[in-house]
């Protein structure tokens, strides 16, 4: 019975954002820049459950026809263009604008390059773009980048998938509800860097427990083995009056990413890249070490939090009904935030209060 009400309730989420779009006909022309690992890649070997890239999630989308990618390096154009059968390729970006007429653009290059492909594609008549996290390098550039798709109405999203995931919204809501009691701790391990793994933590947190109030953070022992991009010990308050920790390992140790969120009432931990749920409450009796009761799951989401194709599709369907997406350019700004944030504070060696002020502070992709 469980399984047959979860499968429905999955069908139907993949209505809302898929088929649900039916009633505009016409085939949006999808084009994409930066044929990387998220662009591309990842899709190198296909999986029908699992669709990690861009290039794949327009393929299978039925109201998109991918027809174009540009990269500068022609070897990976050649390649991918030829396992997702897309003969229109450019190694610039102003040309492929010129000769395409797109209407929806991914953007699945690194932050620093992100502010110029937007400034270039508004002033096409493009609808929708996807930008890969985080949204930009600079607090100013990602300000410049929501502002300029704003003037063109073109609908800006930004791909921090979980948002976009059915798993992550039902979650969203029951911590809303009071399903935990009220908030008491939060504690997150992660490893691949502040700002790669970061962005994504970051909007998470957002997502579950609203907007921060300050950071302090300082280096940590365990490495995420990228000077540019480091692993910090992070303690943020949020302003429901909770600390949050991010604790870090050693990437080389651990490449794990999992959240356990203690309420006055149960405690749930979640692995962040399987959506494997545990949830405890604690027992009656008392006692100063009261034991910790497994209950039934919360909620048994098949959808792989790494499947990209909620966020393209949820794109789509806002580009054909003009609606505002899941995860939009502030989303995207905000999660920057939290990390620039905790990047100052470790090299102030002080606590920030947000919002910040610094929004010329860069950070690195290399
Ligand atoms: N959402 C996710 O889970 C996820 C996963 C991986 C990466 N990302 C993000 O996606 C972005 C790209 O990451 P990646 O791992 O795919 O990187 P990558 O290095 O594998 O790919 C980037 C591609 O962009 C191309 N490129 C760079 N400058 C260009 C230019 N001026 N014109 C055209 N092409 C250009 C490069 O040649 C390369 O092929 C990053 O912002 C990263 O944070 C997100």
């Amino acid at each position: 019975m469980i399984k047959f009400l979860t499968l429905k309730i999955n069908l139907f989420l993949w209505f809302i954002t898929t088929i649900s779009t039916f009633n505009d006909m016409k085939e949006l022309k999808c084009g994409l820049v930066g044929c990387g690992r998220i662009g591309c890649g990842y899709d190198e070997k296909p999986d029908e459950f699992l669709i990690r890239t861009h290039a794949m999630s327009y393929i299978k989308n039925n109201h998109t026809k991918l027809v174009s990618l540009c990269d500068v390096d022609k070897n990976k154009l050649k390649k991918y263009g030829k396992i997702y059968s897309v003969r229109n390729q450019y190694t610039d970006f102003k040309e492929m604008l010129k000769e395409e007429s797109l209407d929806c653009l991914s953007i699945c290059t690194h932050g620093d390059t992100h502010l110029k492909f937007v400034t270039e594609a508004v002033r096409k008549n493009i609808r929708g773009i996807m930008i890969e996290k985080p949204i930009s390098d600079s607090l100013n550039n990602a300000e410049k980048i929501i502002k300029l798709c704003k003037q063109k109405k073109v609908i800006l999203a930004v791909n921090h998938q979980r948002r976009f995931n059915p798993f992550y919204q039902k979650i969203s809501h029951l911590l809303k509800e009071g399903k935990l009691g009220k908030i008491q701790r939060v504690n997150l391990m992660y490893g691949g860097g502040i700002a790669n793994t970061g962005s994504h933590i970051f909007d998470v947190l957002r997502l579950f427990f609203g907007e921060a109030k300050s950071i302090k953070s300082e280096l940590s022992k365990n490495s995420s083995h990228k000077n540019f991009d480091p692993n910090l010990e992070i303690c943020i308050e949020f302003q429901g009056g909770f600390i949050v920790n991010l604790c870090p390992l050693d990437l080389k140790n651990y490449g794990i990413l999992e959240i356990d969120i203690f309420g006055t009432k149960k405690r749930l931990s979640i692995d962040l890249v399987t959506n494997e749920n545990k949830i405890f409450s604690s027992s009656r009796v008392s006692q100063d070490y009261k034991k910790l009761e497994k209950l039934k799951k919360l909620i048994n989401f098949s959808y792989p939090p790494t499947d990209i194709r909620f966020g393209i599709n949820n794109l789509i369907y806002c580009i054909k009904r003009k609606k505002i997406p899941v995860c939009t350019g502030y989303d995207g700004y905000k999660s920057l935030e939290i990390v620039i944030a905790s990047m100052l504070s470790n090299k102030l060696e002080k606590k920030i209060l947000l919002p910040v002020t610094n929004k010329n502070y860069k950070i690195k992709f290399r």
